[in-house]
C-alpha cells in the first residue's frame, strides 16, 4: 500500500510542509522536570520523529499563567526558563523531519489550587468541576487582561523556541468555559451573547497573532459539540469556527466533540478499549465540508486502516494517532516499508492516561521503552556477543517479552507452556468482551517471535529435566503465578476471581466477592458476575474501591455495577467464612471497631492477587552459574548480567513477572525487556 498511500501525501499547512498525515496530538506525559521539558521529554518526542511521524503536538496543555496550576505535570510555558529547552526539542525533532508544536493553554477550573504557587483557579463563572472538584473564583477584568497578555507571551517563547506552531486548547479550558453555557453564566461583556461569550478567545487569538507574526502556525483544538444538554451544540460549535476562522489569525482547527468535566464523560471523548472506534469522525468530516478549512483530529483512530479511510474520504487532514504513537513510536516507517503487521498495536487499555490523573507519568501498558528512551531503545539491536541457547519457561506476558526480545537479539530461544496457547494472566482478562482487544499484546509478540525464529512447546509442563535437556546458557523463568485466596479462616470454602473468569466456576445466585487487590481481576470477576444476573456484594478495606483503576477504566466497571445493582462496601474486610449447610456466612469486620457482620451468601469470591509458581526456580538456582542472583544496577542500568558466583554453574538463571511476585502487565513486560535486551 505504500505507493499512492493517501495517509503518507505530504500536507501543505500554510508554508509548513507536512510529509504525511500522521501526527500525535497534545498529551501530558507528565515527564517535565521542574515543569522544563528536559532531556525524557526531547528524548520521548524525538522517538517518534525518528519514526517518521509528520507532526508531534508537544505538550498537553503547557500553561500559559501561574494562576493555571500545573495538575498533571504541565510545561510552563509562562517562564521564561523553557526558551533554551524548547531550542532542544525542536531540534531534536527537525533533525528527523518532523515538525513540531506545543498545545498552550490557561487550565480555567479544570486544575487544582493546591499545586505550585497555590493560587486560587479561575473560570469565568463560579461553577465546580466534578473532575478536580475545585471551586473556582470567578475570573475578574484585570485578570483576563492579564492572561490575553500571558497567551501571547506564551506563544512568543513557543516561537522563540523554533518550534513550527501552537495550538490553543480549547476543550474543558479557560477559553471554551467562556463559550460554553454550562460554565458561563456572566452576564457582562463576557457572557450572555456567543459575540460576547467568543470576545475573551478573539483577543487571546489577537493578541498570539499581533505577537508571533503570520508566519508562526497557529490552530486551535476546540470543542464543536460538547454533546450536553448543558453545554454547546454543534450549531454553536460550527458558528464558533467559522467566528474564528473569519478572523484569520489561525491555520488549523483540531476538533473534539463532547464534554470533559467528569470521568464518564471525558471517556467519550477519549474512548477507551472496547468502545467504538473512531466514533466522531463522521462528525469531524461534516464540519470539514462546512467550514473548508484544515481539520485535524484524535479520538480512538488505533489503527491504519481507519487513518487511511480518514483521509482517503475527506474527513480530516491530518489524523492523531496519539495512543498509537505511544504504544509505537515508529508507525509511519513501519507503513513506509510495507510492515504494518509489525506495528505494536495499541489495545486501548489507557494505562497511559490513567496514570498521569492518578500523579505518575505516562507510561504503556504493553511498551516499557516508550518514555524511558534514554535507556531502552525501541529497537532491539542484534547482540554482537555470542549467540546463546535460551530456553523461557512460560509464555505468558513476561515469558513472551523475554521470547521476542532474545530472538530479536539473535539468540536461539525455546519457549515451554504447560497451557496449549500463549497468554498466560492475558487470556484470562481478554475474556471480558469490551477488554478483549489485550490478546493484541499477545499476538502482536506471537507474530515478531515467529519472524525471529523463537520454538514453542505448548502442553509442556517444564521439569528440571525439560530445561537441563535443551542444554541451555540461559534459563528465564516466567511462570507467573496462582491466586492466593487462603486468606482467612474457612477459605477453603472460596472461589477465586480467576474461577470465575476462566468460567471453571459459574457464578451463584448471592455472591459476596471480597477484594483487597484493588485491581483489574477483582472487578472483571465482579462484572462477569454482575452480567451473570446474581446478586452481588464487592467488599473491600480500601477508602474507595479499586484504587489501582484509574478513573478511564473505571467508567465501564461503574455502569455495569449501576446498571445491575451491585452493592459496594468500602472499608470492611472479609475475616473468615463459615458454613451453614448449603450457606456461607461471610463474617465482615473493619480495620476501625471490633464490630463483626455476618452475611449470608451461596458464594464467596477472594482476590488478593496471586502467588509466585516458582518450584521450578528454585529446583534450577543450584545448578546455576549466578545462583539466580540479579545485579540490581546492571538491571536498571539496562546492562548484562556478569555475577557468577557459582564456577561450577552452566547456565545463567532469572526469573520475571509474576513469578517473581504479582504485579501487573507493564511490570511483567518491563522486567523481561530490561533484562534480556542486555544478554
Ligand atoms: C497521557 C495523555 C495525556 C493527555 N493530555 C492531553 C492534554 O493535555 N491536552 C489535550 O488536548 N489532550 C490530551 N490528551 C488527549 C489526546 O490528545 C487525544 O485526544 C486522545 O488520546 C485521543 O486520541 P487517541 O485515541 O489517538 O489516543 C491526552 C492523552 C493521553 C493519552
Ligand atoms: S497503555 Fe494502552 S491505550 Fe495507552 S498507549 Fe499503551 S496500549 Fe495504548
Amino acid at each position: 500500500m505504500a505507493a499512492n498511500d493517501p495517509l503518507l501525501e505530504p500536507y501543505q499547512l500554510k508554508h509548513l510542509t507536512l510529509k504525511n498525515r500522521l501526527m500525535s496530538t497534545a498529551h501530558e506525559p507528565a515527564y517535565s522536570e521542574d515543569g522544563m521539558p528536559k532531556e525524557r521529554y526531547r528524548l520521548y518526542h524525538a522517538e517518534k520523529a525518528k519514526g517518521g511521524i509528520a507532526l508531534t503536538m508537544t505538550a498537553g496543555s503547557a500553561v500559559v499563567s501561574p494562576d493555571s496550576p500545573p495538575a498533571f505535570g504541565n510545561l510552563h510555558a509562562y517562564n521564561d526558563d523553557i526558551v533554551p529547552w524548547l531550542r532542544e526539542l525542536s531540534d531534536a525533532c527537525h533533525e528527523h523531519g518532523a515538525a513540531v508544536m506545543m498545545q498552550i493553554t490557561h487550565l480555567g477550573r479544570r486544575t487544582n489550587w493546591n499545586h505550585s504557587d497555590w493560587l486560587p483557579v479561575l473560570a469565568p463563572s463560579p461553577v465546580r468541576e466534578a473532575a478536580h472538584r475545585t471551586i473556582p473564583k470567578q475570573i475578574e477584568d484585570w485578570e483576563i487582561e492579564r492572561i490575553i497578555g500571558e497567551y501571547a507571551d506564551a506563544a512568543e517563547r513557543m516561537r522563540d523556541g523554533g518550534l513550527d506552531g501552537v495550538e490553543l486548547e480549547a476543550y474543558g479550558h479557560l477559553l471554551d468555559q467562556f463559550w460554553s453555557p454550562a460554565t458561563n453564566h456572566r452576564d457582562d461583556e463576557w457572557g450572555g451573547s456567543l459575540d460576547n461569550r467568543l470576545r475573551f478567545s478573539l483577543r487571546v487569538l489577537d493578541a498570539i497573532r499581533e505577537r508571533v507574526g503570520p508566519d508562526f502556525i497557529v490552530g486551535m483544538r476546540m470543542v464543536a459539540d460538547e454533546d450536553w444538554q448543558a453545554g454547546l451544540s454543534k450549531q454553536e460549535g460550527i458558528e464558533i469556527a467559522e467566528c474564528l476562522i473569519t478572523t484569520g489569525h489561525i491555520d488549523f482547527l483540531n476538533l473534539i466533540r463532547g464534554h470533559i468535566d467528569s470521568d464518564a464523560a471525558l471517556s467519550k471523548v477519549i474512548p477507551v478499549g472496547g468502545m467504538a472506534s473512531a466514533p466522531h469522525l463522521d462528525f469531524c468530516g461534516e464540519v470539514r465540508s462546512a467550514t473548508k478549512f484544515p481539520i485535524f483530529h484524535a479520538a480512538r483512530i488505533s489503527d491504519i486502516a481507519t487513518a487511511r479511510h480518514a483521509v482517503a474520504e475527506g474527513k480530516l487532514d491530518m489524523v492523531g494517532m496519539t495512543r498509537a504513537h505511544i504504544a509505537d513510536p515508529h508507525i509511519a516507517n513501519k507503513v513506509v516499508a510495507g510492515l504494518e503487521d509489525d506495528i505494536r498495536p495499541c489495545v486501548g487499555a489507557t494505562y497511559c492516561l490513567d496514570r498521569i490523573y492518578e500523579g505518575n507519568e505516562a507510561l504503556c501498558i504493553h511498551n516499557p521503552a516508550t518514555g524511558r528512551e534514554a535507556t531502552i531503545s525501541h529497537i532491539v539491536p542484534a547482540s554482537n556477543g555470542a549467540k546463546k541457547n535460551c530456553v523461557v519457561v512460560g509464555a505468558g506476558p513476561a515469558g513472551l517479552e523475554a521470547a521476542r526480545v532474545l530472538g530479536e537479539r539473535g539468540h536461539s530461544v525455546t519457549v515451554l507452556e504447560a497451557a496449549d496457547k500463549a497468554g498466560g494472566q492475558i487470556c484470562l482478562a481478554a475474556r471480558v468482551k469490551r477488554r478483549a482487544e489485550l490478546i493484541g499484546i499477545v499476538d502482536w509478540r506471537m507474530g515478531q517471535c515467529e519472524k525471529a525464529g523463537v520454538s514453542f512447546q505448548f502442553n509442556t509442563y517444564a521439569e528440571m529435566s525439560d530445561v537441563m535437556a535443551l542444554n541451555p546458557e540461559v534459563v528465564i523463568i516466567a511462570t507467573g503465578g496462582l491466586p492466593n485466596t487462603e486468606i482467612v479462616p474457612g477459605a477453603e470454602y472460596a472461589t477465586s476471581t480467576w474461577d470465575i473468569l476462566s468460567d471453571n466456576i459459574k457464578p451463584a445466585e448471592r455472591v459476596l466477592l471480597f477484594d483487597d487487590n484493588a485491581a483489574h481481576p477483582g472487578l472483571a470477576a465482579s462484572e462477569a458476575i454482575a452480567l451473570y444476573g446474581s446478586d452481588l456484594e464487592i467488599v473491600t478495606p480500601e477508602r474507595f474501591f479499586a484504587v489501582d483503576i484509574g478513573g478511564l477504566n473505571h467508567v465501564k466497571y461503574a455502569e455495569c455495577f449501576d446498571a445491575h445493582d451491585v452493592c459496594i462496601t468500602i472499608n470492611k474486610r472479609l475475616v473468615g467464612i463459615e458454613k451453614d449447610g448449603n450457606t456461607l456466612v461471610g463474617l465482615i469486620g473493619s480495620d476501625y471497631s471490633e464490630k463483626i457482620e455476618r452475611r449470608d451468601v451461596d458464594q464467596i469470591v477472594i482476590e488478593h492477587g496471586t502467588l509466585p509458581l516458582d518450584d521450578l526456580y528454585y529446583e534450577l538456582k543450584p545448578l546455576s552459574s549466578n545462583f539466580g542472583a540479579v545485579d540490581i544496577d546492571a538491571l536498571t542500568n539496562v546492562q548484562s548480567q556478569a555475577l557468577k558466583p557459582n564456577s561450577d554453574g552452566t547456565f545463567q538463571l532469572f526469573r520475571i513477572g509474576d513469578a517473581v511476585a504479582g504485579r501487573n502487565i507493564h511490570a511483567a513486560i518491563y522486567d523481561a525487556l530490561r533484562l534480556c535486551i542486555a544478554l
